[in-house]
């Protein structure tokens, strides 16, 4: 905390808070586009967060990315913790393995000595085999336990680095570039004013459910990521940004 002062984070922290409109913004030193440690501050950040607002039997919903496969890593057990259970929030987003919301989940529960559940879906579904599967009663039983989740951990991506990563047919990466998409969240693309130009269909929460009863952390550094933060915090602020320096900086140069 000290650090922190010294290195004048804490000013930065504040004017950020202003201009997102975020209620509390967390910033670790450093740049983690550049370095992996600095996820794992980021990481441990989080952790702190969570812990802090946690109630016991909370449902903890988690999306899948790198920087939330670092904050996993970060889990430590705590007896509040330890009562909750952690679930993916939504289905796959054509992650690898060991980014996928399943996995980090139970990576998160594992090391909280936690309770989670998976959910099986593919990654792209027909709109029929979305219809069918959502009354299958066992994918409804994991549907209703993630809408009751009241907390909700999730990464942010640059669109157009997202879309690349999940192998994207050409059609829609110009789709992407002519509507202009600069961030990604959640399996939702948006424009630099926080418009969603396309959603990602797959089972878990939808954005319109996160209403004022779920609190969001979310966590997204890099000096690469500066526009995508400050694009998806338009469409809707989040009541918990932990982030990086560089990231930090870049937001409060533009515009
Ligand atoms: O694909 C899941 C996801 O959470 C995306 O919604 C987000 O854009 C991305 O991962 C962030 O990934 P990373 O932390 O690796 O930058």
């Amino acid at each position: 905390e000290m650090m922190k002062e010294i290195l004048g984070l804490r000013a930065l922290e504040t004017e950020l808070e202003q201009k997102l409109g975020v209620t509390k913004v967390v910033i670790v030193p450093g740049n983690s586009d550049e370095e992996d440690w600095v996820k794992q501050e980021m990481g441990q950040a989080c952790v702190r967060e969570l812990k802090s607002i946690i109630i016991p039997s909370s449902v903890v919903a988690v999306m899948g990315g790198t920087t939330l496969a670092a904050v996993a890593q970060m889990m430590t057990p705590d007896p509040k913790v330890s009562q909750s259970i952690f679930v993916p929030a939504r289905g796959g987003l054509g992650e690898r393995v060991e980014n996928q919301a399943n996995t980090i989940s139970a990576e998160f529960a594992d090391r909280a000595g936690a309770e989670y559940r998976l959910m099986h879906v593919p990654d792209q579904l027909s709109e029929e085999a979305y219809s069918s599967l959502v009354l299958e009663p066992s994918v409804k039983e994991i549907l209703d336990l993630i809408k009751t989740s009241r907390i909700l951990l999730h990464g942010i991506g640059d669109a157009t680095r997202m879309a690349a990563r999940r192998s994207s047919e050409e059609p829609f990466m110009n789709k992407l570039k002519r509507e202009h998409a600069v961030a990604e969240a959640f399996g939702y693309y948006f424009n630099q004013t926080g418009e969603i130009i396309h959603k990602q269909r797959t089972i878990g929460l939808q954005l319109d459910e996160l209403d004022a009863g779920k609190h969001v952390i979310s966590v997204a550094g890099g000096a690469s990521k500066a526009n995508a933060i400050a694009a998806y915090m338009k469409h809707r602020p989040s009541d918990v940004l932990i982030t990086d320096e560089a990231a930090a900086k870049g937001l409060l140069h533009n515009e």
